[in-house]
């Protein structure tokens, strides 16, 4: 049934009513661009949806040594003429001073406290003309009132709970970060993760050199937005073409190795599956992935199995997204039993061309999302072909790749 809009009016107070807040009508509601930091860096302005909102509260979590704090400190040298307040309860000023240094911020667009008391954060900030404040990290933060220890799930909550009314308050943009560990066990950036507007995760293998900076909630922006980073000597540059970077190390004519297109957010990026079939070795045959799901891979094994011939039940099957990027899309289906099957024949597949597409139980490939954007950015990497599912033809221009569809997957492989 249609609501009938027309009798609200009568449900309208007629005056402000003492000691009752007074609803603000939606086209009295301003928000203008002017709320946003725009900052130089490409890849942070993406992540936060445009740029930095004052007032706004963004925990920025990721495990230790990933590069938070190095992220936070070289801020300022994107934010033109916004100074930064950053407080640390980790290192001494001169510590955080001397990164700064070395990244380069101009000294006079941040100051430095190192404080863990967050009575006395507030006070200073209050006091204090700052554009953005950092936080460095919560996990430090106590409060005296509250007896259990800093780290704590009462101490992080109430602590955060204070920063985000002083954001709210001085209109500060304000990041905080948070450690986690592998398995999340630390309190913390989860408690945190209700209560700011944004959250972004810091990730990536410390043992290469690129960061991801993926933004999972976001109030004022899409949530799946990745930034790419890479981390050197002089700290985090923005990566424009994620694409090349993660075809780097890519060789050619080895079997299981295989390239698909996968979205995250707007943007769509190639990567490099590769996939290795081997005797099994004892015991039940092992599954093993890294960057992919792991029960997909699973489903995957079942369908090429039972629709394909496939005999995999007395193989061990390993999956590697290279790079130590993740893949959670099922447009990637494609790519990684393209790889599994490469492997098992022990022949390559062909070198210029890309995978995209979902398989089903049936083994019947599904269209996915956005396939006009993915076959732009395989042609603009130099692929010449792409294997796609039938039923995605429809919906696609002419992209200048030779186009291989089917129905099914043994129609494509
Ligand atoms: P850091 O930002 O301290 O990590 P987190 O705050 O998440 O714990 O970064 C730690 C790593 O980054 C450290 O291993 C050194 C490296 N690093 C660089 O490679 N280049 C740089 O310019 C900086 C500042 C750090
Ligand atoms: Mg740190």
């Amino acid at each position: 049934m249609v609501p009938d809009y027309s009798s609200s009016t009568s449900k309208r107070r007629t005056g402000s009513v003492a000691g009752l807040p007074d609803p603000t009508a939606l086209d009295e509601v301003h928000f203008e661009e002017s709320d946003r930091i725009v900052t130089d860096s490409d890849e942070l302005n993406r992540v936060m949806g445009g740029g930095i909102t004052r007032g706004s509260i963004t925990l920025v979590a990721g495990e230790p040594g990933i590069g938070k704090s190095t992220l936070l400190t070289q801020l300022p040298r994107t934010l033109g003429s916004s100074s930064v307040l950053y407080v640390s309860g980790e290192e001494s000023v001169r510590q955080v001073g001397a990164r700064a240094n070395r990244l380069g911020v101009p000294g006079d667009r941040m100051h430095v406290l190192a404080e863990t008391n967050v009575e006395t954060i507030e006070a200073v900030v209050r006091s204090f003309d700052a554009d953005v404040l950092v936080v460095d990290s919560v996990q430090t933060l106590y409060h005296p009132a509250i007896p259990s220890a800093p780290g704590s799930v009462v101490q992080v909550r109430e602590c955060s709970a204070r920063l985000m009314q002083l954001a709210k308050q001085n209109e500060l943009a304000t990041f905080v970060v948070g450690h986690v560990t592998k398995d999340g066990s630390i309190a913390g950036p989860r408690v945190l993760e209700h209560l700011v507007d944004t959250v972004l995760y810091f990730e990536g293998d410390r043992h290469h050199t690129y960061r991801l900076l993926r933004a999972v909630k976001n109030r004022f922006g899409s949530t799946n937005e990745m930034g790419v980073f890479a981390m050197d000597e002089s700290g985090l540059t923005d990566v424009s073409n994620p694409s090349e970077l993660f075809l780097a190390n890519r060789r050619s004519g080895i079997p299981g190795s295989v390239v698909i297109c996968t979205i995250e957010g707007t943007r769509p990026f190639l990567a490099e599956v590769q996939a290795l079939v081997a005797d099994r070795t004892y015991g039940a045959p092992q599954r093993m992935s890294t960057g992919f799901d792991t029960r997909r891979l699973q489903m995957l094994l079942a369908v090429l199995e039972k629709r394909e011939g496939l005999a995999l039940s007395d193989r061990d099957v390993f999956v590697n997204v290279a790079g130590g990027i993740r893949l959670d899309e099922p447009a990637a289906d494609l790519g990684v039993a393209a790889a599994i099957v490469s492997s098992w024949r022990g022949k390559p597949v062909d070198d210029g061309t890309v995978f995209i597409g979902e398989i089903g139980l049936g083994g019947e490939l599904r269209p996915v999302s956005r396939m006009n954007q993915r076959l732009t950015e395989s042609k603009r990497l130099g692929f010449s072909s792409a294997v796609i599912p039938e039923r995605s033809k429809p919906s696609m221009g002419d992209s200048g790749l030779k186009i291989v569809s089917g129905e099914l997957f043994a129609d494509v492989i």
